[in-house]
């Protein structure tokens, strides 16, 4: 296997700032290149901006400037965008550039020299909108059949590159290499396309209409149709932005991403001009799917432009990295809504990844002084031993999926590692360990295999949310370096390297309990997010005033519902629990009501250990009188059955949102 990964996004119009189906590409292409480079591959990773046209030019008129002004002013919103999602780009194209255009002009005079390219009069149907003509019988009412647009009827004298010339090469590369174009239904359609005589392409407009562009260096009134130019990038970045000497090393490439929209381009266009070029094709062509928004066409008109700023203000780059990738396959169309955004982030980063890491967090501190304590092998079990087995599959299986692009399988097979490490604290029941000094060793070793497996996570979840494998690492003390190759051989349990102590932290993804979520969705309720509505927070209802001093008291034998409807009773999720110093009973809960975080001091510390309590989703009264017990305010009263003694503590199933009210 070659020792380099090249990997590329469409270079994208900058007609407009940057959107979801930009930012989806390039996470995507983050991703690889981050999972190779820690494989040891020696990655080049390309972005950048398609800079003419006539897209950008109307831009450009619209705004009252010169184009390369346009697009000085916007190349920085995608640069920072790009930052914003830590995208580890290795080089930054733009169509521009002085050295992108010399590779034009000479790849454009090497195929007019071989006589690949020829000038004629050509008189069909023009969509500006997409920039080509079209053929009288593809043209329906006037319309262009792609954007359904009105076309107009152009005559004029363009050069064509004789594309027609490569049509059988190409069928013969695309049946002889599968993996050429992918996913399998978009090879088809490329086949499909091919069954119809292939024509040969107009690659020169005369000046006269469109002058922003790079121009032909045998025909001084003409600018190079915008693909031709455009396309070359992938090559021409190679000669000036990738690491010399030998850079061509990373030609061929090794996978183009792309939208499916632009797979014509790709398949055909780019790979007859490598033909003509008589230059090896790429490996692969991926083109993926297109985000709805609510079930709708994302459009500017529509105003349901999700606005990946916003996400990332409000819910942190990785969060809507993980989404992105987890929410549907890559190959297919998916559908973007809050809801679904709101469910895979409460469920999946916050309950479930975030709560492993701080109960994990917590046991080292409270039962072992912020160390990773060692195993005693005489105290392992079959308990300890399945955890390692599912974390020895990690590394193959993500390998295995992200070559075929399967992000979202990817990212399903770390959620169920997750998920047996957070069953293995339940089963294995640290806290009733601690409880008797002679069962240490048997805590410690469980405390090792859980560490062990949130190493092996930390690493895993890297490529995808890179900040959030920096923030596991620190506080778990590790001295994984991600800028190297850890990945060259996959990890092997008990092999670890811990720098230092482990420290407990805020949540890495807390809980948003404002979003909408599956079950608490009105049909009507918007769930985009987009510039217009930056601020998600639902509008919060007046919090009712404290009832006046009146205990609620089981003495007395039966009470009206007038009463009864002067409790508050409320679902709360618990943030955080410690013990009140001094007290065997009291624990200090920190908790979300909805509406606002309360302390509440609770006599469940007989019953609880703090961290057996984080996470859970209980019900509390919301409207006590606050009370000061052991000097420390509690502000409301948790719910827990139990005559004496406290026997249980009154749950709920997680998905019910904090605030919810208990009638
Ligand atoms: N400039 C060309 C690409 C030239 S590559 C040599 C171009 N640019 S673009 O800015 O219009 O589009 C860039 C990418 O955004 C395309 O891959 C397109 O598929 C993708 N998307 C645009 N809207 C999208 C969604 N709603 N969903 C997902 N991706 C979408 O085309």
């Amino acid at each position: 296997m070659p020792n380099t990964f090249y990997v590329t996004t469409p270079i994208y119009y900058v007609n407009d700032v940057p959107h979801i189906g930009h930012a989806y590409t390039t996470i995507a292409a983050d991703v690889l290149a981050r999972f190779n480079r820690l494989t040891g591959r020696e990655v080049f990773f390309l972005t950048g901006l398609d800079e003419h046209g006539q897209k950008v030019q109307q831009a450009a008129v619209k705004a009252g400037i010169d184009p390369q002004t346009h697009c000085d002013r916007l190349m920085p919103k995608f640069k920072d965008l790009w930052s914003q999602l830590h995208i580890s780009y290795n080089g930054f194209i733009r169509t521009t550039d002085s050295q992108h255009q010399a590779v034009v002009q000479r790849y454009l005079q090497a195929l007019y020299d071989k006589g690949l390219i020829y000038q004629a009069e050509y008189t069909g149907w023009y969509c500006t909108f997409d920039e080509r003509f079209w053929t009288e019988k593809d043209v329906e009412k006037g319309l262009c059949p792609d954007c359904r647009r009105p076309v107009e009827r152009v005559s004029e004298r363009n050069y064509f590159f004789r594309m027609s010339r490569f049509q059988d090469r190409l069928k013969e590369h695309i049946q002889t290499n599968p993996a050429f174009i992918q996913p399998e239904s978009r090879r088809n359609e490329v086949v499909g396309f091919l069954q119809k005589p292939l024509e040969d392409l107009s690659i020169s407009r005369p000046k006269s209409r469109l002058s922003w562009g790079v121009e032909l260096p045998f025909d001084r009134d003409c600018v190079a149709y915008v693909w031709f130019d455009a396309l070359i990038n992938y090559l021409s970045a190679l000669e000036y932005l990738a690491p010399t000497p030998n850079a061509s090393k990373f030609w061929p490439a090794s996978i183009h991403l792309v939208g499916k929209d632009i797979l014509t381009t790709h398949a055909i266009y780019w790979s007859t001009m490598l033909m003509g070029l008589e230059l090896p094709l790429p490996q692969s062509i991926f083109a993926h799917g297109w985000w709805t928004v609510d079930g709708e066409k994302m459009s500017k008109s529509r105003g349901n432009v999700v606005d990946p700023y916003a996400m990332v203000e409000q819910f942190g780059a990785d969060a809507f990295r993980y989404f992105l990738l987890r929410e549907v396959p890559f190959g297919q169309d998916g559908d973007f809504s809050l809801t679904a955004f709101g469910s895979r982030y409460n469920a999946e980063l916050a309950n479930d990844l975030g709560n492993l890491l701080s109960r994990t967090l917590t046991m080292l501190a409270n039962f072992s002084n912020n160390t990773i304590p060692q195993p005693d092998s005489q105290h392992e079990t079959d308990q300890d031993c399945q955890l390692q087995h599912a974390a020895s599959a990690l590394f193959p299986s993500i390998d295995t999926h992200l070559r075929h692009l399967e992000f979202h399988r990817a990212l399903e097979t770390i959620c169920g590692l997750v998920q047996s490490a957070n069953q293995y604290i339940d089963k294995t029941a640290p806290w009733m360990l601690a409880k008797d000094p002679g069962n240490t060793p048997r805590l410690h070793t469980v405390l090792f295999h859980l560490t062990e497996a949130l190493r092996f996570l930390t690493c895993a979840v890297y490529p995808f949310m890179p900040q959030t494998a920096e923030t596991m690492k620190t506080r778990l003390g590790l001295s994984d370096n991600f800028s190297t190759p850890v990945l060259r051989e996959f990890p092997r349990w008990g092999d670890y390297s811990y720098s230092g102590q482990t420290s407990k932290g805020p949540s890495l993804f807390p809980r948003k309990d404002s979003l909408p979520s599956d079950s608490h969705k009105s049909p009507k309720e918007p769930a985009t997010i987009h510039p217009s509505t930056r601020n998600m927070e639902p509008s919060h209802t007046p919090e009712a005033k404290p009832a006046a001093n009146q205990p609620v008291t089981s003495e007395v034998p039966h009470i009206g519902i007038e009463d009864f409807q002067k409790v508050q009773l409320k679902v709360a999720k618990i943030l955080a629990a410690e013990r009140v110093p001094k007290s065997k009973k009291l624990l200090k809960l920190q908790v979300n009501v909805g509406t606002e975080l309360r302390q509440i001091v609770a006599g469940i510390g007989k019953k609880y250990v703090p961290e057996e309590l984080v996470g859970r989703t209980i019900v509390v009264v919301a409207n006590l009188k606050p009370a000061k017990l052991m000097g420390i305010e509690s502000q409301g009263m948790v719910l827990a059955a139990g005559d004496k003694e406290v026997l249980e503590l009154l749950t709920m199933p997680d998905e019910i949102p904090a605030g919810t009210k208990v009638k």
